[in-house]
């Protein structure tokens, strides 16, 4: 019984996908996540193996996803994997009867999105989350407990953004092959956000435009490296995107929300601690280099309640709906950064 969680007080997990972030998921699941544990995992490049091997110590590796889910014992598998591949991914892994974690975005392709929610709606046993992460971090979490608890009224305005540090080896550029473009790949995650924190509204019309100020080659993909959108949301509230890859200083997320009675605003300065330095160049502090620093603890404890969310059988705050809705909107600006129009939802 691999799916309810039950006969083995330890989840056992298999990862599938060991680069930038697979890796950093293995790594907790390995040693930092009570209640789990890694047994095996899935890539198709030989030196992503050899790492898990060396590393993580870890003796069961597969190149073949289907080989990985026939893995004997298995209880739940973490998709780490280019978002093309994540809605076929997740319907194998539920017909296996595996819960599965899988990153966000859910898919490039709202029939895809589709496609699985009917597929775990027949599988109403096994857990099925998206990994947007930023719910779980400390900051975003009080700030939405001190919405809910009515600290600035009513919130009607969100602006977010999601800044990447510029990397001059093209990473951005071969990762824009399989990413979906700038909003499906970094805004959704403030699309998301928006939405939590504005009581889940429903999209109505957006608006979205961009450049390409210093990753030329982004126009193979019809990309852009710094990206800006409007959307608005049928509450009447309404939410502004900024995504860049071309950020000088460090990894720069940050999000602010205006409500009847006051503001929050969350990771204003992109400070990587405490220590600021004054010299003959000002005052000034240290930036976090990427995303993963500024999420380190939020992804422990994301994976930590999925985990929890299994073994205790517990309700996922965090539904496909959700995940479908943030997909729906990136779809929709996207599709207005390329027909220079706005877009009716
Ligand atoms: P990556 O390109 O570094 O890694 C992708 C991994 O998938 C590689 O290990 C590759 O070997 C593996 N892979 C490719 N084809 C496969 C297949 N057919 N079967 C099994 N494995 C396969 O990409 P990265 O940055 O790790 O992103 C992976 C996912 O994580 C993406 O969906 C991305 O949107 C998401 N992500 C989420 C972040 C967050 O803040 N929550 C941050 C970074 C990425």
């Amino acid at each position: 019984m691999s799916s309810s969680g039950m006969r083995s007080p330890t989840l056992r997990v298999g990862i599938v996908g060991l680069g930038r972030l697979g890796r950093r998921h293995a790594e907790n699941l390995m040693t930092r996540v009570a209640g789990a544990t890694l047994v095996a995992a899935c890539s198709p490049l030989p030196a992503e193996l050899e790492w898990a091997r060396d590393t993580l110590a870890l003796p069961h590796l597969y190149s073949d996803y289907a080989a990985l889910l026939a893995h004997e014992g298995l209880d739940a598998v973490f998709l780490v994997t280019p978002t093309s591949l994540h809605p076929q991914q997740i319907i194998q892994a539920l017909q296996a009867g595996k819960h599965v974690f899988c990153e966000k975005p859910l898919s490039l392709d709202l029939k895809d999105c589709l496609r699985v929610s009917a597929e775990a709606a027949r599988h109403p046993q096994l857990k099925l989350m998206i990994g947007f992460v930023r719910r779980f971090d400390a900051s975003y979490r009080d700030a939405y407990n001190k919405i809910q608890q009515g600290a600035i009224g009513s919130p009607f305005m969100v602006y977010s953004q999601t800044c990447d540090q510029y990397d001059p080896d093209g990473f951005f550029v071969k990762f824009a092959a399989t990413s979906g473009g700038i909003f499906l790949d970094c805004s959704v995650h403030d699309i998301d956000l928006a939405r939590w924190l504005l009581g889940n509204p429903q999209a109505v019309r957006v608006y979205a435009s961009g450049t390409r100020a210093m990753h030329r080659d982004l126009q193979q993909f019809q990309d852009v490296d710094n990206g800006v959108a409007i959307c608005e949301f049928d509450n009447g509230s309404i939410a502004t995107f900024y995504a860049s890859r071309t950020t000088r200083h460090g990894h720069d997320t940050m999000t602010e929300i205006t409500g009847t009675a006051g503001r929050l605003t969350v990771g204003a300065n992109p400070r990587s601690n405490r220590v600021e330095i004054a010299d003959i160049h000002g005052v000034r502090n240290e930036c976090l280099p990427s995303f993963f620093e500024r999420f380190e603890e939020a992804f422990l404890i994301e994976v930590s309640s999925f985990v929890d969310a299994i073994r205790h059988d517990k309700k996922l705050d965090l539904t496909l709906v959700d995940a479908t809705e943030a997909t729906r909107i990136g779809i929709a600006l996207r599709e207005s950064l390329l027909s220079r129009q706005s877009v009716l939802l």
